[in-house]
């Protein structure tokens, strides 16, 4: 087992962030040094004059190691707009390199890293690279986020297909109910788990108030 995983989705705004704080959460729980890492951030604002990301600092609440936020987030761009676009305005070309030192400084002090993607599994990151290539690079199990809506099936078979192409370790995908009024949620659960050849790791539900919350139940089947 590759002791880093890496949360994709089936789009942006899908739920990355909160499935990657229940994973976290659900990991430390099981007794694991856990680490987090928001490799390539677009949309931050500063604090203390650095800028900084809420997908970040939200995976940073829940992990139980202490690090940096520069190794945590190596690259945080303030404009929400694709990540090669908001580099290329400030004159950055994003490095893998560089987030593999980052990676190597949290994976020495963690048993895991979560590591959660940027937009969706084929955005670019560079002039040749796109999300999957941190994935493979730094050899991350993936973890797959279904944001069950209309249209997800669609979304979830071809990004699994792809991820299934690159002939990378995956872990499972996860049904997340970023919708709260979707209806047919537990056929297009079954559609799914018919349908994508990988194992189905678990339901979140909705969180009335938009974020993680470990005192609501959950059920996710981690095996790490
Ligand atoms: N299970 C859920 N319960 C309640 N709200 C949710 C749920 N999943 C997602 N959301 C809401 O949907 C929005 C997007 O979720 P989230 O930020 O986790 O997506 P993401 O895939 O990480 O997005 P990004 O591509 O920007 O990183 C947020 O406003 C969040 O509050
Ligand atoms: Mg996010």
């Amino acid at each position: 087992m590759a002791n880093g995983i890496f949360v994709t989705g089936t789009d942006t705004g899908i739920g990355k962030t909160i499935v990657s704080c229940a994973v976290i959460h659900e990991l430390v729980q099981q007794g694991y040094k856990v680490a987090a890492m928001k490799p390539i951030a677009s949309g931050a604002q500063y604090i203390k004059e650095q800028l900084q990301n809420d997908d970040a600092l939200s995976l940073m609440q829940y992990v139980n190691t202490e690090h940096d936020y520069n190794h945590v987030n190596p690259y945080c761009f303030e404009p929400a707009i694709a990540p090669h676009i908001a580099a290329n305005r400030v004159g950055v070309d994003i490095r893998i390199p560089v987030i593999r030192e980052s990676y190597q400084v949290l994976n020495d002090q963690a048993d895991c890293v979560v590591v959660e993607g940027v937009g969706g599994w084929l955005v670019p990151i560079n002039e040749q690279q796109s999300v999957a290539d941190i994935a493979i690079e730094l050899e991350l199990s993936v973890i797959m986020v279904v944001g069950l809506r209309l249209g997800c099936i669609n979304h979830a078979l071809l990004t699994m297909d792809s991820i299934m192409a690159k002939n990378i370790k995956i872990m499972g995908w996860i049904a997340n109910q970023v919708d709260p009024n979707l209806t047919a949620t537990d056929q297009i659960i079954k559609t799914l788990q018919n349908k994508l050849n990988s194992p189905y790791l678990g339901f979140l539900p909705y969180f009335s108030n938009g974020h993680f919350d470990p005192n609501q139940t959950f059920n996710l089947n981690l095996l790490f």
